[in-house]
């Protein structure tokens, strides 16, 4: 798949943008602080459907106006879309996709399909489990509703529960009642934990792929889930689940919060058997962020069958010459957008300017 256009209203510092993209490279260059990662940003909103930097929607608005637009075309294998994002004057986003006003924000989600790369996602690697959950649920809502469904459902029966962990009902009447939560939670999280199962084995396979090639070292990227829960058909999971969480209510009681349960997942990542997440080296962790992001591209070829639109915010200036030129290598049968100060590579690509909140 590939964007055709982009059009910014009061997005940030873009007052009124419009940029037409071309397949392959599209290479963004302009001074630090001319706008470029506010234009990575409009895209990652239109595909995710929030901010990859700020929770605070109404921070993208241009200051002094009342509300931003972004607006973007998406060419896909069997038909064309349009989304349209508006963040109003209280913060409050709006969608509709293809004229018609959607019902729920995450209609958004499987429509443009990112690989997002920015210095931050190092945070990826180096920071606790919460990021490389983000990573798993970000790249699996993109590719299935039903993950979204479930991933939704879970974290609103974990709330309840963990409320009701917190009322201070007595333990007979509150095991009671969190039996009907922990039915819940234990049919939507084994899903979850499967689907990331499946997720981390497919991932390892092009990861490995990708670190070999990117890196062009013979250090070798493993990449497994970490889960209290044993791989198994989706009923025997459950199982596992609901005997976990009974056998754990007194803790939970004391904790006031639910200690079991695919909240607490993780993705192990590993060169040649030695953590990164811990004993990484800065460019160790760094190349081992990018395998993963490019075999993200690869995942959702195999998945979606279409390729995503890759996304490079600012990451060239810290890789050293031979792994930018491999990156680039890459990505050259991907419609890839780069930005950056300077772009000096011999690789055919469309050169677009960026000063001062204005794209030429
Ligand atoms: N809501 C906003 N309205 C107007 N300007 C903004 C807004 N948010 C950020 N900016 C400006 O955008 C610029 C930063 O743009 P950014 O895209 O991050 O730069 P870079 O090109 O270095 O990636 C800064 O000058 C900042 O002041
Ligand atoms: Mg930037």
């Amino acid at each position: 798949m590939r964007i055709r256009k982009v059009t910014l209203t009061d997005f940030r510092n873009y007052t009124s943008q419009t940029v037409s993209l071309k397949e392959g490279l599209n290479v963004f260059e302009g001074e630090n602080a001319s706008g470029k990662t506010n234009f990575a940003e409009s895209l990652y909103c239109c595909a995710i459907g929030k901010s990859p930097r700020t929770q605070n929607d109404k921070e993208m608005i241009r200051w002094g106006a009342s509300a931003a637009c972004v607006n973007v075309e998406v060419v896909k294998q069997y038909r064309n879309y349009e989304i349209r994002l508006v963040i109003d004057q209280k913060g409050k986003k709006k969608l509709a996709i293809d004229g018609i006003p959607a019902y729920k924000m995450s209609e958004i989600l499987g429509i443009l399909n990112i690989v997002y790369f920015s210095p931050d996602e190092l945070k990826l690697i180096k920071e606790g489990p919460s990021e490389r959950r983000r990573f798993m649920d970000i790249s699996l809502c993109q590719q299935s509703k039903t993950y979204l469904f479930n991933l939704q459902k879970y974290n609103a029966c974990l709330a309840q529960r963990n409320k009701l962990l917190k009322s201070g009902l007595g333990f007979n009447s509150l095991k009671q009642t969190l039996f009907v939560w922990d039915t819940q939670l234990a049919k939507h999280g084994s899903y979850l934990t499967r689907k990331r199962y499946e997720f981390a084995q497919k991932l390892k396979t092009y990861a490995k792929n990708a670190h070999m090639r990117l890196s062009g070292e013979k250090e070798e990227l493993g990449i497994s889930l970490e889960s209290s829960l044993i791989y198994d058909e989706l009923d025997a999971i459950a199982a596992q689940y609901r005997a976990h969480l009974e056998a754990d209510i007194q803790k939970d009681i004391d904790l006031s919060f639910t200690s079991f349960g695919c909240h607490r997942d993780d993705l192990k990542i590993t060169l040649n058997d030695i953590d990164v997440r811990k004993f990484g080296s800065q460019g160790q962790q760094r190349s081992a962020a990018l395998s993963l992001k490019f075999a993200e591209i690869d995942l959702f070829w195999g998945e979606v069958g279409e390729r995503p639109v890759l996304i490079l915010d600012d990451v060239l200036s810290e890789l050293d010459e031979g792994r930018s030129r491999r990156l680039l290598e890459m990505s050259a049968d991907l419609q890839t957008i780069i930005t950056c100060t300077k772009f000096d590579e011999d690789i055919p690509h469309v050169s677009f300017k960026v000063r001062n909140g204005s794209i030429s």
